[in-house]
Parts: C-alpha cells; sequence; structure tokens
C-alpha cells in the first residue's frame, strides 16, 4: 500500500498516477478530512478495469499502517520567494508527521517532497529515527529532468539523446548541473557549449519554478512523475540510478546534512550512495550546497 500525506495538487497527482498505472492500493491522507475524500472519490474514477487496487481518503493516521511506500507532500503554507520561506513551519509539521509514521508504520520507505527538500528528509530522519536509507528526498531528480529539458531544447534533440545529465545539491538556490559527464548525441556536452553558457544554463535550472510560476500557482506535474518512478521503482522491485537528497554520513566528505547525491534505489530503499567523480569546480558547489542546508538545518 501506498499512503501519501497532504492531498493538494502534487499529492493527488501522485495518488492519480499511482492507481490509473494500478500501483498498489492507495491512501490519500489530509489533516482536512473532506479533501482528501473529494480527491480520492474522483480519482477512483481512473482505477483501470482489470486493476485489483483501490483508493481511498482519510484524516486518519492509523489508515496508514500497511503501508510499504509514505509520501509526504504536505505543506503548512504557500511559499513564493524561497523553498524556505516556510522553514521553521514545514519543520514543526515535518516533526509532527514524523512521529505520527513512526507509531503507524515504522517499517515504511518514506518519499519526502514538502519544501525545504532538504532540510524535511533531514529532520524526519533525525525525528523519525528511521535508517537513513529509508528516507528519500525526491527533488534532484526532477532538477535533473529539467537540465535534460534544456539541453535537448538547445540542440533540438529528444531527451534520450542527452545522456548522464544530473544535478546535485540543494533542492535550492545552490543546486548545480554536473556538465562534465553529460553527451549530446554522443557528443562530450563542454566541447559544445562556451563557459558563460554554463552559467546560463545552470542560472535556468535553479529558477525552473520561478519561470513556471509566472504562468501557474506552483509545479506539480514534473515532481509527481519523478516521485511515481521512485515508487514504480520501489513496489515493482526495480532498481534506478537518480540523485536524490539523502542524510549523509561522510559521503563527498560532508555529514549532519541531507543532500542531493547520486543514489542507486531499489525495493528496500537507497541500496548505495554513489561516488562519482566530480571536477574542482563540481566539488567546490558541492561544499558549498552542503553548508547552505547546514546553515538552514541550524537555524531552526
Ligand atoms: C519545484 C518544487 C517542487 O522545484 O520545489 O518545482
Amino acid at each position: 500500500m501506498i499512503s501519501i500525506i497532504g492531498s493538494g495538487r502534487v499529492g493527488s497527482s501522485i495518488a492519480f498516477l499511482c492507481v490509473s498505472n494500478a500501483i498498489d492500493d492507495v491512501v490519500l491522507l489530509n489533516r482536512t478530512k473532506d479533501k482528501a475524500i473529494g480527491e480520492a472519490l474522483d480519482i477512483a474514477s481512473a482505477i483501470p478495469a482489470n486493476s485489483k487496487f483501490s483508493i481511498r481518503g482519510t484524516d486518519d493516521y492509523s489508515e496508514i499502517s500497511e503501508s510499504k511506500i509514505v509520501v509526504i507532500s504536505a505543506s503548512s503554507s504557500f511559499y513564493s520567494e524561497s523553498r524556505t520561506e516556510n522553514l521553521s513551519s514545514q519543520v514543526e509539521l515535518i516533526k509532527e508527521i514524523a512521529e505520527k509514521i513512526k507509531q503507524h508504520c515504522p517499517s515504511a520507505i518514506v518519499l519526502v517532497i514538502s519544501n525545504p527538500l532538504d532540510v524535511l528528509t533531514y529532520y524526519f530522519q533525525k525525528t523519525s529515527d528511521f535508517h537513513r536509507f529509508k528516507v528519500i528526498g525526491v527533488a534532484s531528480s526532477l532538477d535533473t529532468s529539467r537540465f535534460r529539458y534544456f539541453l535537448s531544447k538547445k540542440f533540438s534533440v529528444p531527451q534520450s539523446s542527452v545522456t548522464n545529465a544530473i544535478v546535485l545539491g540543494e533542492h535550492g538556490e545552490t543546486m548545480f548541473p554536473i556538465f562534465s559527464g553529460v553527451t549530446v548525441d554522443g557528443k562530450n556536452l563542454l566541447s559544445m557549449i562556451k563557459d558563460n553558457e554554463r552559467t546560463l544554463i545552470t542560472y535556468d535550472v535553479r529558477n525552473y519554478w520561478r519561470k513556471l510560476r509566472n504562468h501557474k500557482s506552483r509545479s506539480q506535474f514534473g515532481i509527481a512523475k519523478n516521485t511515481f518512478d521512485v515508487i514504480e521503482t520501489i513496489i515493482n522491485k526495480k532498481e534506478i540510478f537518480i540523485p536524490a537528497s539523502v542524510v549523509l554520513e561522510g559521503e563527498y566528505g560532508e555529514e549532519n546534512v541531507a543532500l542531493g547525491v547520486p543514489v542507486k534505489i531499489n525495493n528496500n530503499g537507497v541500496s548505495e550512495i554513489k561516488n562519482i567523480s566530480l571536477d574542482e569546480i563540481e566539488s567546490d558547489l558541492l561544499k558549498k550546497s552542503a553548508e547552505k542546508v547546514r546553515e538552514d538545518i541550524n537555524s531552526v
């Protein structure tokens, strides 16, 4: 069973993807019960005829007790200028949720997608005391899909022609694309762009969410699909290699922080943090990103 805490646009979109792809039973939980029930009733009409699964809405945490996966997309309030705007109230919320998940489904794999993503991934893991590989912040794979999108548009190629694109670090202002390993149509990206273009593409990836908000109130489908990909991997016992936020204990020389790093994920959660080679610029950017997230963690 998959439980989703928060039945707003993102939580409901994830529920819709899980139900319409007949992945597993879904419980949609919201502090406003009617909201959860309403979304569940709507999504129930998307259950495929041959599916053995269903969906229900609730505000009762005891109903998540059979969950293999719990997704946290709950938010205390809207942010506009920065993902860390509501840092204190979001940390308070994630601590409350962590206690309830620890009580009702202590062996679940938890996917955090609420912002500020890395800080909340860290506080969920510390509050719940779940193994750090059972607490996964989904966001850097979303940033990576944006990086790949920009490159495919710039070179007018399908995304399938862009390989090894990856974005690491904070899901925030200090995230950074790794250019050094990318190929476009088999050619090394670094041989095709100038230094100032690296800066421009990095700016575009970091500010994609702001550009999107010039046209709609917040992002929804990109984060939902990237979260669904992790859910589908876990439930169907597959393995994926993506960047995601996990609590670090010395990897990349960092500890006491959660940060977007390359990980392998299987049906037990994170199976491995991959130590990819970073050039001097990239190593410095990762250090700066870890410092920024640690600063936010310690500011609460
Ligand atoms: C974004 C939100 C999910 O980057 O942080 O669109």
